[in-house]
């Protein structure tokens, strides 16, 4: 009988066997996979244990402190933190294309983790036991997907990561390898990962850099969370979230409408609603959300959110729209 009591069990064991008393490393994005496999690494190996997290700024509101204080506290790795926000936006300045954004936003990340691991490297290693792993949240489709190699260390491609330089070959430690996602979210909650993480929806590795139609900006992104914040809030005080996939909120920022907003016309910016039903991405349809659970949201937004002045619904099925709009 599959419980995810039983699975911990056996995956911790063959943790420690590959392991043994050398240092692991995992990069933490927030999304379920990652999460569970440092937990089950940390349950594991303990202190062998190092996580770094690095945070680009493209995250949603709360994301980031989900992942610095609510998972530490649930499973205690030792978290590297490493703020990157600056960085990533003047790397971003004046870039509308979603490819070079992608690209840029892939290629920062591998620097900064880079350097990250070094440090740690230099830091947390010593000539007896030197960093030798790397984490990696592969499922089992993953698995299947890429034909059932495991290759070097790569970072998981959703994170547009390619290979590490050679003086930061790490052997992988993929613990989810035998696991569908619903047997993930199982035994994250076993281990005691928070909620919030265990049910997170896909969420793209760029984040809301390709959220944001037009050049990504501090204020385009501070614009955009807030209004992410209240459409995900009102669906899932309307008890939606297992019947939506994912709902990316997207800001048209070189769109502009004119409106009216308590005393005065207004000139603002259209939110786009894109509540998607799907059973793995390849294809998806838009979830018919009741009526008054979209009035509130336009009316929360339009009100809370200055720079807003219009809230639209797309309703388009993949294909032909991707759920993305970039
Ligand atoms: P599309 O927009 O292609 O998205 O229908 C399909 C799924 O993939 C996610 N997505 C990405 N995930 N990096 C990622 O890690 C990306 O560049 C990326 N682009 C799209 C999207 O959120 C959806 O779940």
């Amino acid at each position: 009988d599959w419980t995810a009591a039983h699975v911990v069990e056996e995956l911790v064991e063959s943790i420690r066997e590959k392991v043994g008393d050398s240092r692991v490393l995992c990069a933490l994005s927030g999304g379920v996979d990652s999460s569970v496999a440092a937990a089950l690494v940390q349950k594991a190996v303990g202190d062998q244990l190092t996580c770094v997290f690095v945070d680009h700024g493209l995250l949603r509101a709360g994301e980031a402190e989900q992942v610095e204080k609510e998972f530490v506290a649930a499973t205690g790795v030792d978290l590297v933190v490493v703020d990157a926000r600056e960085r990533f936006l003047s790397a971003l300045a004046g870039v509308t294309d979603p490819e070079e954004k992608r690209k840029i936003i892939g290629r920062e990340f591998i620097r900064v983790f880079e350097q990250a691991a070094r440090d740690v490297v230099g830091s947390r290693g010593d000539s007896d036991h030197p960093v030798e792993f790397l984490v990696q949240g592969t499922l089992y489709p993953d698995v299947v997907e890429s034909g059932g190699g495991t290759g070097a260390a790569n970072i998981k491609s959703h994170h547009n990561v390619g290979g590490l330089p050679e003086d930061l070959q790490f052997k992988l430690v993929e613990p989810l390898r035998s696991l569908f996602k619903d047997e993930v979210r199982q035994v994250g909650l076993e281990l005691g990962v928070p909620e919030a993480i265990v049910w997170r929806q896909p969420f793209p590795g760029p984040g809301l850099g390709i959220r944001i139609v037009g050049e990504v900006t501090a204020e385009r992104l501070s614009i955009l969370r807030a209004a992410d914040a209240i459409a995900r809030h009102e669906l899932s005080l309307a008890g939606l979230d297992r019947d939506i996939w994912q709902c990316p909120v997207v800001l048209l920022a070189d769109v502009r409408s004119v409106g009216v907003q308590g005393d005065g016309r207004t000139y603002g910016h259209p939110i786009v609603l894109r509540p998607v039903s799907s059973e793995d991405a390849m294809t998806a349809d838009w979830t018919r959300v009741p009526y008054d659970v979209l009035a509130k949201i336009s009316t929360r937004i339009t009100n809370e959110v200055r720079e807003v002045n219009r809230v639209v619904l797309d309703v388009t099925s993949k294909p032909p729209g991707t759920i993305e709009w970039e």
